[in-house]
């Protein structure tokens, strides 16, 4: 099973930005533990800045993936055309956020993914990650 991580802008800045809100681990470090933990799962990581590239790794993986788990960062607020690439392209995607954007301002409560998406995972943490891939996992062995 080939699962794909892609994480929107900013989200390079993770163990970085904003410790507070979304902790202080690295995401390459989340990552090297979240391949040990599940061995037998390909699992890929792809991150940007730029709304283009985002949507131009969706069409690039979402025909050949599993699943892929998707933090579109603020783009999840403001891209249509993000949505529009998420209904595209057969994989099941999965929306993560690490924060409880429900519990912040006003303009994060609106995701224009979540209606494009299989499901949603609000506010745990960098386990958020995890617990979308246990997911994808339990869906494969049944
Ligand atoms: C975020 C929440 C967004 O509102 C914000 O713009 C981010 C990170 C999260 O993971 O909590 O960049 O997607």
């Amino acid at each position: 099973m080939h699962l794909v991580i892609i994480n929107g802008p900013n989200l390079n800045l993770l163990g970085r930005r904003e410790p507070e809100v979304y902790g202080s681990t690295s995401f390459d470090d989340f990552f090297m533990i979240l391949q040990q933990r599940y061995p037998s799962l390909k699992l890929s990581y792809f991150q940007s800045n730029h709304e283009g590239a985002l949507i131009d790794h969706l069409h690039e993986v979402g025909f050949i993936a599993d699943g892929i788990i998707l933090n579109a960062g603020a783009y999840t607020h403001t891209s249509i055309a993000l949505a529009d690439a998420v209904s595209a392209i057969p994989a099941p995607v999965v929306e993560v956020h690490i924060s409880n954007v429900h519990a912040r301002e006003k303009f994060r409560h609106h995701s224009y993914l979540s209606a494009v998406c299989k499901g949603s995972i609000v506010g745990l943490g960098l386990e958020g990650y995890r617990l979308a891939v246990e997911w994808f996992f339990g869906r494969l062995v049944g």
